[in-house]
């Protein structure tokens, strides 16, 4: 988590580090920070709150003028949110400044050390440890910046994407990164650094990111040099080509990403099965799985790894192999498989689905399932994330940027490229009739015509979430295919409106939850016309004679649930299996909503991050 900017050149620093960090902001807001070199000093303000809190501060107390910069937003891990903590930081002589995404281990015994030197420590970070062991490093044995920060990156244990200034040598910055994301952009005389490549867009569309155990000499007017942490072996960095755009990382009209993100579902899913599946030829082709196809029909079994809402994408995905390709699935969260000494072998296929692709518990999840030999596939959104390097092969999902903290098209597109690859085995296997194969090809392709069509139901979401935008609790129901659709509607409630709200597959309701059911409880029930309707209809009719407010989502022209709910949100019809892709939709509105009435901060709600690159 957190977000790092920097900029060294010929135009002014700050108001690009300033625009860059609010284009990261979603990977932490809890405080925020700039440092400015203005030709002679080093000028830094840093503030509790959001970037714009750190703007209006920075403006009021410091002279913003100068061509080197680097700036932080931060989420924090070492040290409670306030204007100390806040990044970046200065080495004790104050020659040093640095901005830190990660988190060092062994910061504990480094500062007790530092403090035997005679370090002093302003704040509780480990990156102000960091900041003092090089200067005490580069004092002690004498060596220039880019040096000094390699030797004590070879000492610390954990994880980094950093950016160091030196005011002795102001026309360079060194970057390094370790299990956080960097990328550097090059522009004509100039270099950007940032978490990810939005904050430079406009002004360069190539850059490097550099891989696990590099760091980067970034020097004004010469070659910037990328070498080996460990070894100190030069790198030939590869210059990648951005695809991003502006619009792409805009709202676009709308008031927040995640309403944006909401509508974009029916382009997005429309871009994650393009030139892949081909309905009226009955093929469905990917490279990561044509060329990695026995590995799959060999597979005793395959075991999913995620976390949050990518988790929940995999739990739908367990239902839509194991129906239509016959393999066994488990679904795991990547934060207990890591740690539970799982049985893996060579004959398992490993899937991590990441939006972010820098999970850190999915990382770490799918280290452990590579070193036991098994074979590990990625779903990862982001293109040259760290998980889609770290697996064997992969699918993109092809969603653009999702920059609302809460996912959404992360999951349908999740869910479209999953369901692709269940189809792709179960053609291989001929585990589902020539008729059904067909059928889904045919309905897949449909899916951002009726997406399309749920968004239609905005309005009734929105009144829907007028009547319950003071509930202190809800309950959410599915079955089958719409249990994780449950889960992850309530996952969507709680974390942008801080409702408390719980998922159940519903005949599970009668096993507890039921006891929380009154006349003051709102009950969500996703009740399709397809799949265990009959079941369900039974589960409100339980809910409706205790009193419970049902609010279900049904297929177009239903009346039996109807006449049971106290509202209806009604959705296209598709197939059972297909069906999350379209539930889920008014779900994510009736959130939005809710959120939006009870004054939440939609695109960033309290305490969360975007791209999770902790434990
Ligand atoms: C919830 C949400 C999180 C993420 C989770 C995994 O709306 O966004 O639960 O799904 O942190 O993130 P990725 O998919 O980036 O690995």
């Amino acid at each position: 988590m957190c977000g790092i900017v920097g900029y060294i050149g010929h135009r002014e620093a700050y108001p690009i580090v300033i625009k860059g960090l609010k284009r990261l902001e979603y990977r932490g807001y809890d405080s925020a920070g700039v440092m400015i070199y203005d030709g002679d000093a080093i000028k830094l303000c840093k503030t509790k709150g959001k970037v714009a809190d750190l703007e209006q501060k920075a403006l009021a107390e410091m002279t913003t003028t100068g061509s080197v910069g680097i700036g932080h937003t931060r989420w924090a891990t070492h040290g409670v949110p306030n204007d100390v903590n806040s990044h970046p930081h200065e080495s004790n002589s104050g020659d040093l400044v640095i901005i830190h995404n990660g988190i060092i281990e062994n910061y504990a015994p480094l500062k007790e050390e530092l403090i035997k030197r005679g370090y002093v420590f302003h704040s509780d970070t480990d990156t102000e440890v960091l900041v003092n062991l090089i200067e005490e490093i580069q004092i002690k044995e004498k060596l220039k910046l880019g040096k000094a920060v390699q030797v004590a990156l070879n000492q610390v244990i954990g994880a980094y994407a950093i950016a160091v200034f030196d005011k002795k040598n102001p026309n360079e910055i060194v970057a390094a990164r370790l299990g956080s994301p960097l990328a550097i952009g090059i522009g004509e005389g100039e270099y950007f650094i940032a978490s990810d490549a939005s904050p430079f867009i406009e002004y360069t569309s190539n850059a490097v990111y550099l891989e696990d155990g590099e760091m980067a000499n970034i020097r004004l007017h010469k070659n910037m040099k990328v070498r080996k942490i460990k070894d100190d072996s030069l790198v030939d960095p590869y210059i990648q080509e951005l695809k991003m755009n502006l619009e792409q990382i805009e709202k676009g009209g709308y008031d927040h990403f995640m309403l944006k993100e909401i509508y974009e579902q029916p382009s997005v899913i429309k871009d994650t099965y393009r030139g892949r599946l081909h309905a009226n030829e009955g093929i469905i082709q990917m490279a990561g799985i044509e060329d990695n196809l026995e590995k799959f029909l060999n597979a005793d079994r395959i075991i999913i790894v995620a976390c949050g809402t990518s988790w929940h994408a995999g739990l739908v995905a367990e239902y839509i192999f194991e129906e239509f390709a016959r393999i066994s699935v488990e679904v795991e969260y990547a934060s207990e498989f890591r740690y539970r000494n799982p049985i893996i072998n060579s004959k398992d296929v490993v899937i991590a689905i990441s939006q972010s692709g820098e999970t850190a518990d999915t990382m770490a999840a799918i280290k452990l399932a590579k070193e036991n030999g098994a074979f590990v596939f990625g779903v990862c959104n982001v293109v040259g994330s760290s998980i889609s390097r770290e697996t064997y092969a992969g699918a993109y999902t092809h969603a653009g940027p999702e920059i609302g903290v809460a996912s959404t098209k992360a999951f349908t597109t999740q869910i479209t490229v999953l369901t692709m690859i269940a189809l792709r085995l179960a053609k291989a296997k001929g585990t589902l009739s020539h008729t059904d194969y067909h059928m889904y090809l045919q309905e897949l392709e449909l899916i951002p015509e009726k997406v399309q069509e749920a968004l239609a139901t905005d309005s009734v979401a929105k009144e829907i979430a007028a009547v319950f935008v003071d509930a202190p609790n809800c309950l959410y129901l599915g079955r089958g295919y719409n249990f994780p659709v449950a889960l992850e509607g309530a996952l969507k409630l709680k974390e942008i409106s801080y409702i408390h709200a719980e998922g159940y597959p519903a005949a599970e309701m009668k096993h507890g939850p039921i006891a929380l059911i009154d006349e003051q409880m709102p009950v969500v029930v996703i009740a399709p016309r397809q799949g265990h309707y009959d079941k369900i209809v039974s589960n409100i009719q339980e809910i409706k004679s205790r009193s419970g407010k049902i609010i279900a989502i049904v297929t177009k022209g239903d009346t039996e649930v109807r006449r049971l709910a106290d509202y209806v949100i009604e959705i296209p019809k598709t197939s059972d299996p297909l069906s999350p892709l379209i539930t889920t939709i008014p779900l994510q509105l009736l959130s939005y909503h809710i959120a939006v009435m009870r004054g939440c901060n939609v695109d960033q709600p309290r305490n969360l991050a975007k791209s999770v690159t902790v434990e």
